[in-house]
């Protein structure tokens, strides 16, 4: 699909630019020299954009590529001096849309300090970086004061570390900074990993003193924003609402009054614990895909996202059974509480309280029989893929990295999968959808796998160094 350049025209015409400094410096050799130039290669940018609809965040390698073809069109064909501004100034228009959805209070403004006036600066420095005096000497203050008003956490640093610590808050959904082609170019895989929308601004120098930016195109990516920003779901928020729904008063009143001592240790086991990131997605899903955006999530879409929550726990019963795992949660597994015959028991009459969710739920009979479908498959994916793990497992060989990603695609990205695809089909909108939320969720699971796979790795070391400290230590 290609994205309509009308979209350019909706975002809203900045407040004219601040001339507190005019201060004039030729740019960096690898910088189009004129400002006239720079804002040529803006327009050829968006143009190319519009046109081809790149996606971000984009691995370097294709960024230039991309980068090439617009310098061609400009008449660059063999000349490569342009290149990297083209390819940061390409990223930059890439993340456009995506920045303006995002709201003011949840962006960052990072500028670098030597935007100032290195010899008549009077700002100091605390552990966050330079605390601006609003002396009017450089752009610094007008740019910071703005961002604020609308709303943006300001920081004049350097250094990516507090960048991703704040980041890892999830405070941060996007940064536009200001920064030279050379730091640009050390933290672009950083950024694009994390893959947070990002705009940055090259510096027309990059000697780290008395720096100047096209101040105009810093102003206006400040101010990017979007007619429409219902399409921006708050995901933390939705994410804890979820998790609120998982006490054994709240289980009661979705599923009905538990009967017996078996019932009750199951529906213990989904109250206990967990991140509910596999109810979360059927929600998140719903609420992407539902046709009226804004209305209250419906209560009876509950019963499918616990459908999905209930078939989990019921794997996890499972495979700790299976690994004779004794441990989860920080507690005894249900296994080591029970016994293996009631903690299996239990993991069966979870998948079958699942079936029995979405047949009770309000959604049209076309639409039950499909999440019947696609819970059904992704149940018969999953227990193919933990089969493959656990007829391995009677003799281990060693696997390829390809095979080991396979079992991780088989085994862990189902769950994903129905997920998904429950929220999405009680939207009434799998069909359209199904294709890329397979593709999305094989990513997710084996990507989640290998995290999950590596935080159990961290933690066994961690137990492993603690006994031959305290086997040091009593040797002592
Ligand atoms: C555990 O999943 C099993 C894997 C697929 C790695 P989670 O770590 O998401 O389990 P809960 O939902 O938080 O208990
Ligand atoms: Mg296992």
């Amino acid at each position: 699909m290609s994205k309509p350049v009308d979209t350019l025209a909706t975002i809203k015409v900045p407040r004219p630019v601040p001339i507190t400094t005019t201060r004039f410096r030729p740019p960096k050799k690898n910088i189009p020299q004129t400002k006239a130039e720079r804002d040529a290669f803006l327009r050829e940018i968006r143009n190319y954009v519009a046109e081809w609809n790149p996606v971000p965040p984009m691995p370097l390698e294709e960024l230039d590529v991309h980068a090439r073809r617009i310098l061609a069109k400009l008449g660059y064909e063999s000349d490569e001096t342009y290149l990297h501004y083209t390819a940061v100034c390409l990223n930059n228009e890439m993340w456009r849309e995506t920045l303006a959805e995002i709201p003011y209070e949840r962006r960052l403004l990072l500028m670098p300090k030597c935007l100032r006036v290195e010899e008549k600066c009077p700002a100091p420095f605390d552990e966050f970086g330079l605390l601006c005096k609003q002396c009017g000497l450089c752009s610094i203050q007008d740019f910071q004061n703005e961002a604020e008003r609308l709303g943006y956490a300001v920081l004049v640093a350097e250094g990516s570390a507090i960048v991703m610590s704040l980041i890892q808050t999830g405070q941060i959904e996007a940064i536009v900074g200001i920064s030279c082609l050379p730091v640009l170019e050390r933290t672009f895989p950083y950024v694009e990993a994390a893959a947070i929308p990002s705009i940055a601004v090259p510096l027309l120098q990059d000697d780290c003193i008395n720096t100047t930016v096209d101040i105009d195109w810093v102003w206006e990516y400040i101010h990017l924003t979007s007619d429409d920003q219902t399409r921006r779901l708050d995901l933390t928020g939705l994410h804890n609402e979820v998790k609120t729904w998982f006490t054994p008063e709240a289980i009661e009143q979705v599923m009905g009054p538990a009967t017996g001592r078996q019932e009750e240790i199951a529906r213990e086991w989904l109250a206990r614990d967990g991140k509910r990131w596999r109810p979360f997605l059927t929600v998140a899903a719903y609420e992407a895909l539902r046709e009226e955006r804004g209305n209250p999530i419906p209560e009876d879409l509950k019963k499918i996202a616990f459908a999905t929550e209930l078939f989990h726990k019921a794997s996890l019963i499972h495979d700790d059974i299976e690994d004779e795992d004794h441990g989860r949660y920080d507690q005894p597994t249900l296994n080591a509480e029970h016994g293996v015959a009631v903690a299996l028991n239990a993991g069966d009459l979870l998948i079958g309280e699942g079936y029995r969710l979405i047949g009770e739920c309000q959604a049209s009979d076309a639409a039950k029989t499909q999440m019947l479908l696609v819970a059904a498959r992704g149940q018969r994916e999953l227990c193919r893929g933990q089969g493959a793990e656990l007829v391995w497992a009677r003799d281990p060989q060693p696997l390829t990295s390809k095979q080991v990603l396979e079992i991780f695609r088989q085994k862990t990205a189902p769950a994903f999968e129905v997920a998904l695809k429950l929220g999405a089909a009680y939207a009434g909108q799998l069909d359209e959808f199904a294709t890329v939320l397979e593709q999305y969720s094989e990513n997710l699971g084996i990507a989640y796998q290998i995290r999950d796979d590596m935080d159990d790795l961290g933690a066994r070391c961690r137990v492993v160094e603690g006994l031959s400290r305290s086997r040091r230590s009593r040797h002592r």
